[in-house]
């Protein structure tokens, strides 16, 4: 299964380090694929075996001036193959577009990186009914190479991050088989998932992992939601 940490603008250089530390050395053994998108100041120049490292953001371009941003280079310096794109907060807090998160996407795939590619709806979509948040969906993945081989999509509805509100499990199901309809990806489900329900959520039907945001700031509260699952 896979198991993402978006740890956010969470943890200092130092603590993120810990962080790695002391996953890697409890969850040594684990057979599941744990990923950790720290923040950007805080990327590990140390590799671990069983423990990967990811970006929750870069600018699609090799280097240059896009103050604030990191690029490919920045990238490949820590030998990072995941990142995130279009996760709800950057799409509204951040305000990225449709169009940068299609530049993002395309300039990774050209790049062979692993793409965890966020999706989800608004409360007011949802209450509109299936047909809308179909449509929605749809939009959010137009011109996303679905076949891309390194592809996995997250669905996180975006009332349910960061709110203590998970999605029901019917809601997730639905989703999920709405979206292996259109595409062999691995999906995941993010949105609240905590220590009560990691487990049930893994077996939902078509789902092959979590990203999970505030249950991962803590390592002993991310270890013990891998090992709910293990
Ligand atoms: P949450 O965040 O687990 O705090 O809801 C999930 C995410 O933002 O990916």
């Amino acid at each position: 299964m896979k198991i993402y940490a978006n740890l956010k603008a969470n943890l200092t250089r130092k603590s993120t380090k810990e962080y790695f530390e002391t996953l890697n050395k409890n969850a040594e053994n684990t057979t599941h694929e744990i990923l950790v998108f720290p923040s950007s100041s805080s990327l590990q120049e140390k590799t671990y075996k069983n423990l990967k490292q990811g970006v929750q953001n870069f600018y699609p371009v090799e280097n240059g001036s896009y103050t604030g941003e990191i690029a490919l280079e920045q990238i490949h310096e820590f030998k990072i193959q995941d990142i995130l794109i279009g996760h709800s907060e950057r799409r509204m807090l951040l305000f990225e577009n449709y169009d940068l998160i299609i530049k993002k996407f395309n300039f990774a795939k050209e790049n062979d990186l692993n793409i965890c590619f966020c999706i989800g709806e608004s409360l007011a979509i949802r209450q509109k009914g299936e047909i809308k948040l179909k449509d929605f969906l749809n939009s959010q993945l137009d011109g996303i190479d679905l076949d891309y081989k390194k592809l996995s999509i997250a669905y996180e509805p975006v009332w349910a991050i960061g709110t203590g509100i998970v999605a029901d499990e019917n809601d997730i199901k639905q989703v999920l088989s709405f979206l292996k309809q259109k595409t062999n990806a691995p999906l995941l489900y993010g949105g609240s998932v905590n220590k009560s329900n990691i487990k049930s959520i893994s077996k939902i039907k078509h789902c092959s992992g979590v990203l999970i945001g505030s249950a991962s700031w803590k390592v002993e509260k991310f270890l013990d939601l891998i090992k709910e699952v293990s």
